[in-house]
């Protein structure tokens, strides 16, 4: 796990209003300290900030929100109290909730996380919309996740269309191990998770659709130094000095992977739309496009190969 400097996980105690030995022992206290120490840290707002600590409570202690709820006055033992100070200074040092929880929701998936893996954004369920358009619900398909992380979308796309024979590839082993076992509790058996850097252990195989979020963030881009990004693999997100380097191997590397008619669909960063665009019509492709997510801004190009439509 990568730390900014100056990320270090502070004194358990530290921002929560209490100092040591003072820790409080009935829930609703806690509740109350944690939400005060998350809000100051993060600069949340009190509702993210209360809605973080019962997370991180309910992680600590094994028991879900509503159970929380109804139990304010339960009072704390020292063993879960140590507990929860320690998953409180992970949170307090910036440690994204997902890596501390061990889970993020993705599309109308649960997903396992580790810091092997980029946390599954909800940008990209656009990247999954955009697919899922452009195949048959019922047709066989072949379909190729590149750089595929934590499993998000070739496994969202195996849920929705369960008869597509779905390759997901990744060059990381230990994001594919995160990604092999999404699959297994999932119960999506149609995923073959292969370890390739990018086409290269796919030689002679063509797809009906290629999709990717591929790494897309410029080497020197300040957002590498702030918030969850610190945490995830670099490899997951940076791509070159523009961060383009990974599209322009997808693209180009795209039409010897798919059929006539195929789609290849990308994400890409906010202001990244003009270049994939030009990529992707400089490799043949055509009905080029791209979508824009709930904020507004460009996150989806991609094109069509020319010829007989396959999906
Ligand atoms: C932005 S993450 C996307 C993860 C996941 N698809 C998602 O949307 O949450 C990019 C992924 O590409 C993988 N990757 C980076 N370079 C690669 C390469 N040369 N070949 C294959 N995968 C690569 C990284 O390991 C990472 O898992």
């Amino acid at each position: 796990m990568r730390a900014a400097p100056g990320c270090a996980a502070p004194s358990p105690s530290r921002g929560t209003g209490w100092g040591g030995g003072e820790t409080p022992t009935t829930l609703a206290d806690w509740l109350s300290a944690a939400t005060t120490g998350l809000q100051a840290a993060l600069d949340l707002t009190r509702r993210e900030a209360r809605l973080e600590a019962q997370l991180l409570t309910g992680h600590g202690l094994g028991v879900d929100r509503p159970w929380l709820i109804a139990h304010d006055d339960h009072r704390l033992r020292p063993r879960q109290q140590e507990d929860l100070l320690l998953l409180l200074a992970r949170r307090l040092g910036g440690e994204p909730m997902a890596y501390i929880l061990g889970r993020r929701a993705f599309y109308d998936l649960e997903l396992a996380v580790t810091p092997a893996v980029l946390i599954p954004r909800p940008e990209t369920e656009l990247l999954v919309e955009a697919a899922l358009e452009r195949l048959q619900p019922e047709a066989p398909c072949r379909l190729l996740d590149l750089g595929t992380g934590s499993g998000a979308i070739a496994l969202a796309l195996a849920r929705h269309r369960t008869e597509a024979l779905i390759t997901a590839v990744d060059r990381s082993a230990e994001a594919l191990a995160v990604a092999r076992a999404n699959a297994r509790r999932l119960g999506l058996g149609h995923v073959r998770f292969v370890l390739s850097d990018w086409y290269a252990a796919l030689a002679g195989e063509v797809f009906d659709l290629i999709v990717a979020n591929p790494p897309y963030v410029a080497e020197d881009d300040p957002h590498l130094q702030r918030g969850d990004v610190r945490f995830e693999p670099a490899q997951a997100l940076r791509a070159g000095p523009d961060g383009l380097a990974a599209i322009r191997v997808i693209v180009a590397g795209a039409p010897a992977h798919l059929r006539p008619g195929g789609w290849l669909l990308l994400e890409h960063g906010h202001d990244q739309a003009a270049a994939s665009q030009t990529l992707l019509a400089a490799a043949g492709f055509e009905a080029v496009f791209t979508l824009s997510d709930l904020a507004g801004l460009p996150r989806v190009s991609g094109g069509r190969l020319p010829g007989h439509a396959a999906a």
